[in-house]
Parts: structure tokens; sequence; C-alpha cells
């Protein structure tokens, strides 16, 4: 029986890996570690929690001391490491919560590891879980490949660079069994509306404004959360120790195009006249720093390990709504709290 360390497991992508991984591997331990931010929601994991192979732990990647308890206590054969501050615009705002839980919380994890195996790192992995906005901006053209040069633009994406560094140097330094990957965005069920997608489907519900950046030019590549899960599993047991995978879902989409598919949707969804939901664009104050446009080159993960996306963005956008307009309960509970407070200062003076 392998015991699996999940930190981040009661966020958005961290509850599909656990889901995933308590209901394909019965013969491993699943230990989610999560410290219940804003971000942090066990109701994402209702469906899971009772299972004989699962197990919550409540804590703060942060706390060294807590995190090298628990590893001596566990024992831990492979780490899956999703723990993270992980919106921009918070970063803009706190940016220290990021410098501490993305940067000081890896290298507890790092050492902690370090500490357990020893010499003896034989079937042992650390996996990383990055993002593409280390990879900085792109121009109207190219794509990000696992050799792009690191050049990060927002707090969140310099912590999260950072991060990745520490982990290649942990291997290089130490020869700990390290693997990273670079996803781009996702979507779907058990986001925070914080995002883009799950926060303009709660405002156009709620007949509240679309507070479109800039002038909704910026390119993001969408990809279904569930790929994004396939791809870590295939990686925790297939990726080559010491490599970084690229993972994209060949889906780039303008901002303000992608609003309008979702006011259109909405609007055939709520039973509202074609063209209702656009009404509530409003143009705001562009994010500072706003990376242009990301795009991911997948094709190392697709000839090397054979993933490739499972649903069509049509498709995935679809089930995706169709998630948020039945699980008005799940909203309703998110969208209270800490995050009101945070979306009347964020948005007030746009
Ligand atoms: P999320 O914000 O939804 O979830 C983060 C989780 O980490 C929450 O459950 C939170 O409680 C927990 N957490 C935060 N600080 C912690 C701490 N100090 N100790 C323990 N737990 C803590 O994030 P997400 O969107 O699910 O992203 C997960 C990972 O994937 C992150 O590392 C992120 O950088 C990466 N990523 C995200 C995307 C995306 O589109 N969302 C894309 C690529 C990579
Ligand atoms: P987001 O979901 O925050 O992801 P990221 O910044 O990590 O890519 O934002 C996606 C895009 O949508 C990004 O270009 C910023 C833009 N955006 C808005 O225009 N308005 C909003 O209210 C939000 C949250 C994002």
């Amino acid at each position: 029986m392998k015991t699996i360390l999940i930190t981040g497991g009661a966020g958005f992508i961290g509850s599909h890996v656990v889901r995933l991984f308590v209901n394909k591997y019965p013969d491993y331990n699943i230990i989610n570690l999560d410290k219940l931010t804003y971000a942090g929601n066990l109701a994402n994991l209702k469906d899971v929690e009772s299972a004989s192979n699962y197990e919550f732990v409540k804590g703060d990647i942060v706390d060294g001391d807590f995190i090298q308890k628990l590893f001596e206590e566990k024992q831990f054969d492979g780490i899956i490491h999703l723990a993270a501050e992980s919106h921009v615009d918070r970063s803009i705002s706190n940016p220290m919560e990021f410098i501490h839980t993305n940067i000081v919380g890896t290298v507890n994890l790092l050492n902690a590891a370090r500490h357990i195996w020893g010499d003896q790192m034989e079937g042992k992995r650390f996996y990383h879980i990055s993002t593409d906005e280390v990879y900085g901006s792109l121009g109207e053209e190219g794509f990000f490949t696992e050799t792009t040069a690191y050049d990060p633009h927002s707090p969140y994406s310099a912590s999260k660079a950072s991060s990745d560094h520490l982990v290649r140097a942990y291997h290089d330094t130490f020869g700990l069994p390290t693997v990273i990957s670079n996803c781009s965005n996702n979507y779907g069920g058990y986001q925070f509306p914080e995002k883009l997608i799950p926060l303009f489907i709660h405002n156009i519900r709620n007949n509240k404004p679309l507070p479109v950046y800039g002038k909704g030019e910026n390119v993001r590549d969408w990809l279904y959360v569930e790929d994004h899960a396939n791809a870590i599993d295939l990686i925790y047991h297939k990726g080559v120790i010491g490599e970084t995978y690229n993972i994209g879902g060949n889906n780039e989409w303008k901002n303000i195009d992608l609003i309008k598919v979702l006011c259109e949707k909405m609007d055939v969804k709520l039973g509202r006249e074609k063209g209702t939901s656009e009404k509530l664009i409003t143009y705001v104050k562009d994010r500072a720093g706003h990376d242009l446009r990301y795009a991911i080159d997948s094709s190392k993960i697709q000839k090397e390990l054979g993933w490739e996306p499972s649903l069509q963005f049509e498709e995935g956008i679809e089930i995706t709504i169709n998630w948020y307009v039945e699980n008005q309960d799940w909203l309703d509970n998110v969208t209270s709290g800490d995050y009101l407070k945070y979306y009347e200062k964020q948005y007030i003076d746009r």
C-alpha cells in the first residue's frame, strides 16, 4: 500500500486530482493536506470523504515543524504538490501570502521529503504542479515550450517560477526525484468564482456587471480540469524524473470572445432573450502587468506519454456552465464572507 500526499486537495484542481486518485487507486492511501484558505472547500470532496483510502489533514505548508512531523509520521512514498495561492489579482494586492505559501511552503515540503527519504529515493517521487504563467507573455505568435526562458510578471507567477527553480535545484543538488508540469488555464466545476469563467457565470445569473479588464484582448489557452487531472496521473506514474512537461488545451480564446460565448450560452440556459447577458459587459481598468497571451506547446507530453485532451471546448464549456447552474448552493456558500470583502475591494474603483 503506497501513501501519497496531495497538497491543496480541497481547492479547484486538487479536488479533481484527489477524486481521480481515490477512485482509481484503491491500493493507495491518499492524504489530502490543505489549510482550507478561502479557496479550499471540503464540500468539493463530499463524494469521496468517507472512502477507506482517503484521509484529510488540515494544516499549513508554511509551518515547517508541522510538515516535518507529518512526513515522519506518514512516511509518504510520493507527493503531488498543488497547494498554492493561485489568483493573480490577489497577488497584486497582497504579495506576501504568495511568497510564504508558494515559495517557503514548497521548500518546507522539499526539505521534509529529503529528510524522510534520505538515500532511499528508489520508487519515490516529488511532483510539483506549476503554471504556464512562469514563461511570461507571448506576442501574437509562438508557443511556450519546456525550454522557454522564465519571464514572470506578476507576484503570483514570480512566486511559482521561484518554486519551480527550487524544485529543480533540489533535484540537481540533492538528487531528489522531482518532476514538474506547467499547465495552461483550467476550467470546470469547483473553481472559486474569483477566476474569469465561474465569476462571469455567477454574475450573469445574478444580473451583475461583467468586469472585462482593459480591452478584453488578452488571450488564454483553456483546458478542461479533468484533462489536467488525467495528465497529472500520467506524469506522476510515467513522467521521467528531473523532467518538465507542458500541458495545454490547444484552445486559445481572446477574453472578450470567450465572454461572448458565455453570455450567449447563459441566455439560452436561463431562457433570456438573445443579447441580454452581453449588456452586462463593462470594460474596467486593466490588470497591472497584464500578460497579453499564453499558449502552450504540449507536444512533449503528447509524444512521450501519449496524453491528449479528451474534451473539445464546446463540450467542456457546456458541462461547466451546467455544473454551476445546477450547483447554485455551492456557489452561494463560497460567495460569502472573505470573498465578498475581496470582491468589493477589487472592483469598487475600476
Ligand atoms: P486553488 O486556489 O483553487 O486551490 C489552492 C488550494 O491550496 C486551496 O484548497 C487552499 O486552501 C490550499 N492552500 C493555500 N495555501 C495553503 C497553505 N499555506 N497550506 C496548505 N494548503 C494551502 O488553486 P487551483 O486553481 O486549484 O491551483 C492548484 C495548483 O495548480 C496551484 O499550484 C496553481 O499554481 C496550479 N495551476 C493552476 C491553474 C489554474 O488554471 N487554476 C493552471 C495551472 C497551474
Ligand atoms: P483569471 O481567471 O484570473 O486567470 P489568469 O489571470 O491566471 O489567466 O483571468 C483570465 C483572464 O481574464 C485574464 O486575462 C484576466 C481576465 N479577467 C477579466 O477580464 N476580468 C475579471 O474579472 C477576471 C477575474 C479576469
